[in-house]
């Protein structure tokens, strides 16, 4: 495993690895894995990750409503204390004392006294965030939460919730991946200059660019339902894409996952948090960490990500709209 650098000074000495692990399919019924998933799988996953050095784990409030956190505190036990343990809070109503109590109830379902990384899931559109980051600053000073991060925000908000906080407000956790390369104009940049974090999440296109998918085998859960890349169209236009990920991957005796995660995390300040349907998977990821890929690599994976052009917008819904009412007349 890699870890971020150390530079960061994060408290209690704690290391930031660069392949983490996601957990919003952890109890979540739109990912639709299942009992024995939950009640099993989940916590083998965590575990497994804890041998092979992964340090950030990551969840929300939201994710299975609570059940999420839940899985991944027990699982964790008494390591629960060495990891780098982020979780995210809904700003539904993001007035200080709210998010103190929030704060403290995700504490509770992950049974931890401490919070390294506490995130604004999203921006509230209609309130700034000076309200919340007054119950951020009570909670770091009260010592709940370490550092604060925030989750799909501009480069301009986040500086404003920098202002709005007075310190520095650690991490973005924004959707970065080969098909999804828009945090490279900004956020990206600043964090490389400034010592922040960009958190990339579904840096594997929530498994489209692990060539497992094709038109005729698409995934069938709620989430992917609602995901225009995997659109028949999509699929089969994205085959190119595949097509060099795999032809990369076979030089590295690697899968194309681990080539898309290696380019997810090849910036200095970028590290990748996938989430897993099972332990090998788990370990097929945290692998990826140690691949090195070459310059004419990366160039060639650029160039055929700008071929991928995905149908997008109020025509993939319209797509998605007739394929789902396809789908129920069957
Ligand atoms: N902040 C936010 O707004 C936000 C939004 C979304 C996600 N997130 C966070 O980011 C995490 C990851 O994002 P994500 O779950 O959307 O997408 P992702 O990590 O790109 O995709 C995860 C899915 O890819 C497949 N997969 C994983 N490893 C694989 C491997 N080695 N080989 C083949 N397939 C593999 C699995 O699905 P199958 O096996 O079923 O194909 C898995 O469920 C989430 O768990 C969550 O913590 C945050």
């Amino acid at each position: 495993m890699r870890y971020l650098s150390s530079d960061l000074g994060l408290s209690k000495g704690k290391k930031v690895s660069k392949i983490g692990l996601g957990t919003w399919q952890f109890g979540s019924r739109e990912w639709g894995y299942g009992k024995t998933y939950a009640d099993v799988e989940a916590a083998a996953i965590v575990r497994r990750a804890l041998e092979l050095g992964v340090t950030l784990f990551d969840t929300a409030e939201i994710y299975g409503f609570g059940r999420s956190e839940r899985i991944l505190g027990k699982a964790l036990g008494e390591d629960l204390g060495s990891a780098f343990l982020a979780t995210k809070i809904l700003p539904v109503m993001p007035v200080a004392p709210i998010v103190e109590q929030r704060a403290v109830a995700s504490a509770e379902r992950l049974g931890a006294r401490f919070i390294d990384l506490y995130q604004v899931h999203q921006p509230n559109p209609g309130v700034r965030d000076g309200t919340i980051m007054r119950g951020m600053r009570a909670l770091q000073r009260v010592g709940l939460v370490g550092e604060v991060g925030v989750s799909n925000y501009s480069l301009k908000r986040w500086r404003a919730a920098e202002t709005a906080l007075g310190s520095r407000v650690l991490s973005n956790q924004v959707r970065y991946s080969l098909v999804d390369r828009g945090p490279d104009r900004e956020l990206v940049p600043y964090a490389h200059d400034q010592g922040r974090i960009v958190i990339a999440y579904s840096p594997l296109a929530q498994g489209l660019l692990s060539g497992r998918y094709h038109e005729g085998h698409q995934p069938v859960n709620r989430v992917r339902a609602v995901n225009p890349l995997f659109l028949p169209e999509n699929l089969e236009r994205a085959a190119g894409l595949i097509a060099t990920l795999q032809a990369i991957a076979d030089a590295h005796s690697a899968t194309p996952a681990q080539i898309a995660l290696a380019w997810a995390i090849h910036r200095p300040a970028v590290v990748a948090i996938p989430g897993a349907s099972s332990v090998a998977q788990l370990e097929s990821n945290v692998a990826a960490a140690d691949i090195e890929l070459t310059d004419e690599e990366y160039g060639t994976l650029r160039t055929a990500a700008e071929r991928f052009n995905p149908v997008t917008g109020v025509n993939a819904i319209s797509k998605m709209a007739k394929a789902r009412l396809g789908t129920k007349r069957r």
